[in-house]
């Protein structure tokens, strides 16, 4: 199993790779503007968002601005082989202003719906679900014909991560486009919860994150799975963050 992760911005990660490079792109980027949007107070994910700045108490986040965004499509278009997929997480909001962005890029072939399971916060309907476009660069089938849209799995509590997804979110996306040996990337890895998924399924996984506590977060989470076949922040087998990665006076109750 191979793995490397790496404290980079976006755009640097991508600069980085050789063109056609990457047999998949799974990817879960902040979105500021449906936190802006809302106003959802303090800093339970990123800081406090009515602060000018963001607070800063978690992560400098991606300006997910529309030509930001076509730009990093268009690096993930250059870095992906031909005949090969993508899969871009988004909230409602941002898929509703970024979103139709991809169809400029790739070619979507359909939205998927993360059912959470458990209801969320939101002032009016609370949110139970998250949003995946998937896309093709080139013709590629799935794995299997009988994958259905919707992956229903429940969100977690008490992460050691701000936004940490479940490893099964990403597992239903990679086990579905990859074949063993395959490169998968994620240039927004968080708590390294895609890299779990493809080294599980026998990829190389190569990931970035601006933040240094994720990316040290993320690469003794790999490590620890490479080696014992353990994740060690979900499931039976969960250990403590080591000394200096724990979250000591920030706190949080929910993620994703
Ligand atoms: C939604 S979280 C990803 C969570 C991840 N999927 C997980 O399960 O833990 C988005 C991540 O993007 C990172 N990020 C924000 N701006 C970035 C940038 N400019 N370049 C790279 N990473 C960035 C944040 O530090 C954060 O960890």
């Amino acid at each position: 199993m191979t793995f490397d992760i790496r404290q980079q911005d976006v755009f640097a990660f991508l600069d980085s790779l050789p063109s056609e490079s990457v047999d998949l792109v799974v990817t879960d980027p902040p979105y500021s503007g449906m936190n802006q949007h809302l106003q959802l107070g303090h800093g339970r994910i990123v800081g406090d968002y009515k602060d000018a700045g963001n607070g800063g108490k978690w992560f400098a986040e991606f300006q997910d601005d529309p030509e930001n965004f076509r730009a990093l499509l268009d690096e993930f278009y250059r870095v992906l082989k031909p005949d090969r997929h993508l899969y871009i997480m988004f909230d409602s909001y941002s898929m509703l202003t970024l979103g139709p962005i991809v169809r400029e890029v790739f070619d979507v072939k359909g939205i998927l719906v993360w059912d959470k399971v458990n209801i969320g916060m939101g002032r009016y309907y609370r949110r139970r679900h998250e949003l995946v476009i998937f896309a093709s660069k080139g013709v590629r089938p799935l794995s299997s014909k009988d994958r259905p849209d919707i992956i229903t799995v429940k969100r977690l509590y008490r992460t050691e991560y701000p936004t940490q997804k479940p490893v099964a979110v990403f597992d239903a996306m990679i086990t579905a486009s990859v074949e063993p040996g395959f490169v998968v990337i994620d240039s927004f890895v968080g708590s390294g919860s895609s890299a779990v998924a493809a080294l599980k399924a026998g990829c190389t996984f190569i990931g970035a994150d601006i933040a240094e506590r994720a990316v040290s977060i993320a690469q003794w989470r790999a490590a620890m799975f490479a080696t014992t076949g353990n994740d060690p922040l979900e499931g039976d087998h969960r250990l403590p963050l080591p000394r200096g990665l724990q979250v000591d006076d920030m706190t949080q109750d929910t993620a994703a």
